[in-house]
């Protein structure tokens, strides 16, 4: 897909050259590619200013048929995210004008003032990203996606960047996979019919992946996944698939939340705005895809990924306000709101996780809470955990791939909002705030003392509008986090 070039522009064709311009210094340091900037900023309207775009069609000399220069703004304010804004409105732009022999022009490092990886792979992966269209529904499709993108660099410099491509490929393909499965309609991503797809991506892989059937599920006594499973004609289940290489001395599991959709149940959800409710299984699609990733990233630890699958429905069947039922780990669930409905299969999942793998770190991905978009807004994650080591793993790595962050407390004291009259805890806080803390509480009444944290991912999996990377709906946020995360595990730390 990607591939380097060092090609002539003004002996080679290329019908798109994309170029990223600095609005107070020279990033570049190729003479032909100066030529076209200084062609461009000739023009009164383009300067390099951020977001500014100017194609220059068939410049003199050149055998390049539309350049097109686009302004990241002043130099000491150049970020990696820039470089992924770049790239994906430089795809997006050679996908529009249906220009299948794209070059995008890499600037030089230094001059950007970024470490050459970074810079590289920014633009790879906002290259990457961008270039992919969910129009599996329509009938007339408009854009393709690109078949080729070179990146015009230095063979100096791509050599020195070794296996690069091939990783951010594979990354980078993964959060597609799992924007993929979240933009699916949930009336063809149905429980089983979901694990379908996990299972036959997995296996293509060479992951080794098994599911636990509605029967399973039952006699295993899963029981408050059970209960969310109740008001729907369809029945749910449970996927595990795991990467397991021979000398793995550390067990790392990753759970998702994977409610196909979430009406809410009894305690039914207002209409407007439901049908985002679609990617209510954005944890189990990123868990899933990231675990495909890995298999082909092949990191030194076993991974497992868990996914519950469920559809969250109001019927004849459904679950009750007041319901009490008994989780897998044995302790009883006051069913205060069936609209709490994640928290109810991730604590089975957990549990039954930390039974059958003894994981050294546990993640917990989820769409779990509105509260948690109240406080961080639609951009960034909320971490919860009391390992302060992993907090900062995951920060960190949030930080390094721009899927961000934001580690929020736990206190031991709001538990008290989780009291039941009538069980060992209710899903529903007896307080309206800090809703996003108490369902990272309730989830870690059933953990043990297992190193463990959860992401609430509820504000950044879904967008209606969509960003210069991505198009409307799943933004496959969390693939690119857990796998830059599994590599930061186990460096430094002698545990
Ligand atoms: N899936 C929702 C959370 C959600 C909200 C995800 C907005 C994405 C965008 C979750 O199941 C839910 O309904 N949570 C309730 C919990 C409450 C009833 C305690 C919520 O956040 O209101
Ligand atoms: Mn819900
Ligand atoms: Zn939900």
């Amino acid at each position: 897909m990607l591939k380097y070039t060092a090609i002539s522009l003004e002996r080679s064709k290329v019908d798109l050259l994309a170029v990223p311009v600095c609005q107070d210094q020279t990033i570049h340091d190729d003479p032909q590619v100066l030529k076209l900037i200084a062609a461009a900023t000739a023009l009164e309207e383009f300067s390099g200013e951020a977001k500014q775009e100017v194609m220059l069609y068939h410049p003199s000399e050149f055998k390049v048929q539309r350049c097109v220069c686009m302004g990241i703004g002043p130099r000491e304010k150049i970020t990696a995210e820039d470089l992924r804004g770049f790239a994906g409105r430089a795809v997006k732009a050679a996908m529009k004008a249906k220009r299948p022999n794209m070059v995008i022009a890499v600037p030089s490092a230094p001059s950007v003032g970024l470490d050459t990886k970074v810079m590289v792979q920014a633009i790879m992966e906002g290259a990457l990203m961008a270039n992919h269209v969910f129009d599996k529904y329509k009938k007339n499709a408009k854009e393709k996606p690109l078949k080729e993108i070179a990146l015009r660099i230095e063979p100096k410099t791509s050599k020195s960047l070794g296996s690069l491509i091939q990783t951010t490929e594979t990354v980078c393909n993964g959060t597609l996979l799992a924007r993929q499965w979240v933009n699916t309609p949930s009336n063809d991503k149905i429980p089983t019919q979901l694990a379908e797809m996990f299972t036959m991506a997995a296996r293509k892989s060479g992951l080794k992946v098994s599911t636990l059937s509605a029967a399973r599920l039952k006699q295993q006594k899963f029981g408050a996944l059970l209960a969310v499973a109740a008001g729907s004609s369809h029945a749910p289940c449970l996927v595990e698939m795991s990467y397991a290489p021979a000398k793995a001395k550390k067990t790392i599991v990753l759970v998702g939340k994977g409610v196909t959709f979430d009406t809410g149940g009894i305690s039914l959800k207002p209409s407007s705005g439901m049908e985002a409710m679609k990617g209510d299984m954005s944890g189990a699609a990123a868990v899933a895809a990231t675990l495909i990733a890995v298999s082909r990233l092949r990191p030194a630890h076993r991974i497992v990924g868990i996914m519950p699958l469920v559809e969250n429905m109001p019927s004849g069947s459904a679950t009750r306000p007041g319901d009490i039922v008994p989780s897998y780990n044995g302790k009883t669930v006051e069913i205060g709101n069936t609209d709490a409905e994640g928290r109810l299969i991730l604590i089975d999942a957990m549990a039954y996780a930390v039974k059958k793998y003894k994981p050294d770190v546990m993640i917990d991905m989820a769409t779990l809470t509105g509260a948690c978009v109240v406080a961080l807004g639609e951009k960034l994650a909320g971490v919860f955990s009391r390992d302060d080591t992993l907090t900062r793993a995951i920060v960190e790595a949030g930080q390094a791939v721009h899927e961000r962050c934001w580690a929020m407390p736990l206190p031991e004291d709001y538990k008290e909002m989780l009291k039941s009259d009538y069980a060992d805890i209710s899903n529903m806080p007896s307080a309206r705030w800090g809703g996003a803390i108490t369902a990272a509480l309730f989830l870690s009444e059933f953990v043990g003392d297992t190193r463990w944290a959860h992401i609430d991912i509820a504000g950044p999996a879904f967008a209606k509008k969509g960003n210069e990377y991505c198009g409307p709906g799943g933004s496959g946020f969390g693939v690119r986090l857990l796998c830059d995360l599994i590599d930061r595990l186990f460096k430094k730390e002698s545990s």
